[in-house]
């Protein structure tokens, strides 16, 4: 059967959300969506673009876009107002920011589409909106213009059901968790899922504007057209398909840049320390990198017995320690003397690019928050994961890797713990012959990642293309 093609180049509209572990897989969305012959204008809030190009040789006028549009992609790039000054502080203020993006930022998204659709001559139509999940303006304003409303969700499937079905478990009185711990076996797609690994969102209180938020978001997406998901289908078939049956949901991951260790879209919020020549001096699997991502802080009290555990460990240590990782006022905590004591045991650094760290052959672990991203890239890279959730999704993932793919161990069971079990923990997956039946699952894991890529990951993604075409063609019907 002939493909159905709309009348003109589909264009889509993508204007990012504003956190870092957001911001890297809606770039790699544009460009592998560029890369697919439409059109993109690609939007960041301007206290992020001027984040990206600070952290970029301190230079305010990076087109992150501009060396893509060189290889041929048809991206262009432009930025909107999140409502407030570039120098004001958004994490101190964050429930003013918050509140303003739940409220005000949607008018300004509202203002901005209409400026770009009402700018062209003839027929909109070929315009689309492509938003992350977690903002709660896109089905409003696609409505409003009668333009397709895509979905972007850089998480897990398993966390989307559970958000989707947030009426269903507030319903049967599992949500807010409030400490007590149950197995569900009802949500569609789920065969069994204990309590405690429910998002820290749905334990205990829900008053928080945060909270107002994602469930305002997950009220929104359900009148999402196509809604896509950065996973795999053959790690989550279940959970995807139990979705696929309410609305059109794909699963295209992992959605990473075209060169996995060198991004010629900058994306980075911070300036990336480059560790290649420390990381030659060890040996092939030799060292555990660490981080904790981009958001999460830590008790003052944790990162010291992390510190100390690492040590204690005698496993080589390359750690990124982002500032403001520590929830009390001192960035300095790893002082002089603990940096002193590390010699060439290890290397603590702000930032780095994190694919050509978990690429480099001496990498042989991965202490991680589970976030989502780095998950995905560490079973690219075939890294096996001890994990320590903090909040939000990371505790749910941690299910996924620990209790169903058995690709990582846990590092304690809650927040709190000692040197020893790091030290502990590290020596289990660092040493020789303890991780052996993890490394085997993780072989097997990682070449069902390789090979979704190019199967079932880009048929999904053709399919929504298709899809996706179709109904902006009948949009020019209505
Ligand atoms: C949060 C959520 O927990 C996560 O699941 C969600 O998908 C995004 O927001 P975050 O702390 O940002 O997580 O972690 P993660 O999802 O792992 O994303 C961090 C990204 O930053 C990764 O792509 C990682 O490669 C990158 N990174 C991290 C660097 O480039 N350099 C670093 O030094 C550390």
């Amino acid at each position: 059967m002939a493909e159905i093609e709309s009348p003109r180049k589909p264009h889509a509209i993508m204007i990012s959300f504003h956190l870092q572990g957001h911001i890297i897989p809606f770039v790699n969305l544009a460009t592998k969506l560029a890369s697919k012959g439409f059109t993109i204008t690609f939007v960041h809030n301007e206290f992020i673009h001027h984040q990206i190009s600070k952290s970029q040789n301190n230079s305010t006028q990076v087109d992150i876009f501009s060396e893509a549009r060189n290889s041929g992609l048809d991206i262009h790039y432009t930025t909107i107002s999140d409502g407030f000054p570039l120098e004001y502080d958004r994490a101190g203020n964050l429930n003013q920011f918050a509140e303003s993006f739940l409220l005000d930022f949607p008018t300004r998204v509202d203002e901005f589409v209409g400026k770009i659709l009402h700018s062209q001559s003839s027929s909109s139509y070929n315009y689309f909106l492509i938003a992350d999940t977690l903002c709660v303006w896109p089905a409003k304003i696609a409505k409003k213009y009668n333009i397709v409303n895509v979905s972007f969700w850089t998480e897990p499937a398993l966390v989307f059901s559970l958000y989707y079905h947030l009426d269903l478990l507030r319903k049967n009185g599992h949500v807010p968790v409030n400490g007590l711990q149950e197995n569900i076996t009802y949500i569609p797609g789920i065969q069994s899922i204990s309590t405690k690994d429910f998002m820290s969102y749905l334990q205990g209180s829900e008053s928080t504007i945060i909270h107002t938020i994602m469930f305002a978001a997950f009220e929104e997406v359900k009148n999402a057209d196509f809604i896509l998901c950065n996973t795999v289908q053959e790690l989550e078939a279940e959970a995807v398909s139990a979705l696929n049956e309410n609305q059109p949901f794909y699963a295209v991951g992992p959605v990473f840049p075209t060169d996995f260790f060198n991004n010629t879209v900058a994306r980075s919020l911070l300036p990336e320390s480059d560790s290649t020549e420390w990381l030659k001096t060890k040996s092939p699997g030799s060292v555990l990198y660490v981080s904790f991502g981009s958001l999460a802080t830590i008790d003052e009290h944790v990162i010291l017995e992390i510190a100390e555990g690492l040590l204690l460990s005698e496993v080589n240590f390359l750690w990124v320690l982002r500032p403001g990782t520590v929830s009390s006022d001192d960035d300095e905590i790893l002082t002089v003397g603990f940096k002193n004591r590390i010699k060439d045991q290890g290397l603590i650094v702000p930032w780095c690019k994190q694919n050509l760290v978990l690429s480099n052959p001496a990498i042989g672990g991965f202490l991680t928050h589970c976030g989502w991203n780095s998950i995905l890239e560490s079973i690219w890279c075939g890294v096996p994961m001890i994990c320590y959730p903090l909040f939000t999704d990371q505790i749910t993932n941690r299910k996924l890797v620990v209790d169903d793919w058995k690709i990582g161990i846990n590092l304690c069971g809650g927040i709190s713990v000692s040197r020893e079990e790091v030290a502990e923990k590290i020596k289990i997956l660092m040493g020789d012959g303890k991780s052996d039946g993890l490394k085997e699952e993780m072989k097997s894991v990682r070449n069902m990642m390789h090979n979704a890529l190019d199967g079932s990951s880009e048929r999904n993604f053709d399919q929504f293309l298709k899809d996706l075409k179709a109904k902006i063609l009948a949009k020019t019907k209505d």
